[in-house]
This record gives structure tokens, sequence and C-alpha cells, in this order.
């Protein structure tokens, strides 16, 4: 495993496209009603992306081994899709909880955030699963720090979500960012404390967990993108984008309009 560790220069592009990621989200956030149409919401992101910010939008065309390219410029995966929901006709509801997945390429370096949304009022089960999630996501990032471990990451998430009754999904994961999308090194969200990677200055990843109100099971849908809970039970995920500091973490993907970091 060969994990980059950025310097300022690079620190300083990531700054700028984990910003710009996190400004998508806070521009669609109000536009998150019933009655529009994921294939709506990939539009508006696409435009605000291409035409205000002058960033490329990765997903679009992004084929990796194994997949087909990405149709769409940004993910959007309702209710009991669990991650690479594929924007389409499909309109909101009243009632659905949706994960917005943006990532933006500015100046060569990747930024990568996704948040919840909630479609008018929702059930309080519903609820839960998307603060749980939000607050595993930051329980994450409150464990990284320089001489740590990738484990502690891991650990601290799927302590927990299964202590609130939860399952974490096991095939997908956190990635090493910077000039590519998805590298070195994987960051799961499932572990043991003291484990793993030892935790550098410079190490810049992102934190995605992808909680099942079921159980952790997933499939993958005819489309070759859209991952969904075998049971069909609710799933809800939250990603930031993490430096690694000399002291502790940075998350850089923050913005004025991101939800505030839950008191964990
Ligand atoms: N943004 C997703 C992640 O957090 C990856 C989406 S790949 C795509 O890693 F092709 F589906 F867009
Ligand atoms: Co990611
Ligand atoms: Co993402």
């Amino acid at each position: 495993m060969a994990v980059h560790i950025k310097n300022h220069d690079e620190i300083e592009l990531l700054r700028v496209a984990g910003r710009l990621a996190a400004d998508v989200l806070d521009y669609i956030a109000p536009k998150i009603q019933p009655g529009i149409s994921t294939g709506e919401v990939d539009r508006l992101c696409h435009d605000f992306m291409v035409d205000f910010q002058k960033v490329i939008p990765a997903p679009l065309d992004y084929a990796p081994p194994g997949y087909k390219p990405y149709p769409k410029s940004i993910c959007t995966s309702i209710n009991h899709q669990v991650c690479h929901g594929v924007p389409g006709d499909k309109i909101l509801r009243q009632g659905d909880i949706v994960n917005i997945d943006i990532t933006v390429i500015k100046d060569g370096f990747h930024g990568d955030t996704s948040r919840m949304f909630e479609v008018g009022n929702v059930s309080i089960q519903a609820k839960r699963l998307c603060r749980i999630t939000h607050e595993c996501l930051w329980l994450g990032i409150r464990s990284v720090r320089p001489g740590g471990n990738l484990g502690d990451i891991g650990a601290a998430i799927q302590n927990h979500a299964e202590s609130s009754g939860y399952s974490v999904v096991r095939e997908f994961c956190g990635h090493g960012i910077g000039r590519k999308f998805h590298e070195d090194p994987q960051v799961l969200h499932y572990g043991k404390r003291g484990i793993g990677l030892s935790l550098q200055p410079g190490m810049v990843f992102t934190i995605e967990p992808m909680i099942n109100a079921g159980k952790a099971a997933i499939r993958e849908l005819a489309d070759g993108w859209t991952i969904v809970t075998k049971d069909h039970s609710l799933s809800a995920q939250w990603e930031h984008t993490v430096l690694v500091t000399d002291e502790s973490f940075e998350v850089l993907t923050m913005s004025p309009g991101m939800p505030a970091a839950p008191i964990t």
C-alpha cells in the first residue's frame, strides 16, 4: 500500500477542492423538496459545478476497473439505496431520505463529501438513522490523530452503529484522495483500535460510513452501479474529506451551510 503524503501546496489545493464540493451541497440543500426528480437535482448540481464553480464533476464517465462509465455528475441514494444511486426520473417524495454525494475536481485535485437530506417530514426511525450515521462520521473523524491507526476510525464507527442497533456496510470504504479520486489507503468503517496503518501528518482520506437499519448485506442493481440493502432496510451515509495534521485532523469539506458537528 503506497499512501501519498501530501505537501503544503497539495494540501492547499485539496482545501479549495473540498470547500467547493461542500458548497455544492449548500447550494442544492434548499431544493431538496417533495416533487423534484433526482435527474433535476443532478442537472442543477452539474450546471452549478461546471458553469459557476468551473470544476469538473468527478463521477461523470468515471469508470473504475470492472465498472461501466458512471452516467451522471452526482450520486443520489434514496431510502434503501446504500450508495452510488444513479439520478434519473425518480421523484423525491415526502418521507424519503436521500444521500447526495458530490465529488469535484479543481486544478487536478478532488474534494468528496456527502450528506443526508430529509424530504419533507420523515419518520422518527429515518431521522434517528440519519442522526446516528452523522454521529458515526464525526466519531470517526475525531479519532484521527498522527500516530493513531486507521483501525481507530473503524472501531469508533462500528461501536456507535452497532450499539445503536444498526449494521455497518463492509463492501465499501473511505479512501485516500488527491490527484486520484480513489487511492490508498482503504478506510474501513469497522475494525479494532490500535490496528492498521499508522496515521501521519499529510495523509488525506475520506471517511464515509454507510449504516443500515437492518442487516449489513447489500446487492448491486442491474444498472451496474446502484447499491441497495438486501433486506430493503433503510440506509444512510455521510462523508467528509479529512487531513491528518501535526496535532490532530482538519476537515477539508466544511462549508457555511453544513449541519453542525454533533456533540459526541
Ligand atoms: N463519491 C463516491 C465516494 O464517496 C464515489 C462515487 S463513484 C461514482 O467514493 F462513479 F459512482 F460516482
Ligand atoms: Co468518497
Ligand atoms: Co463521495
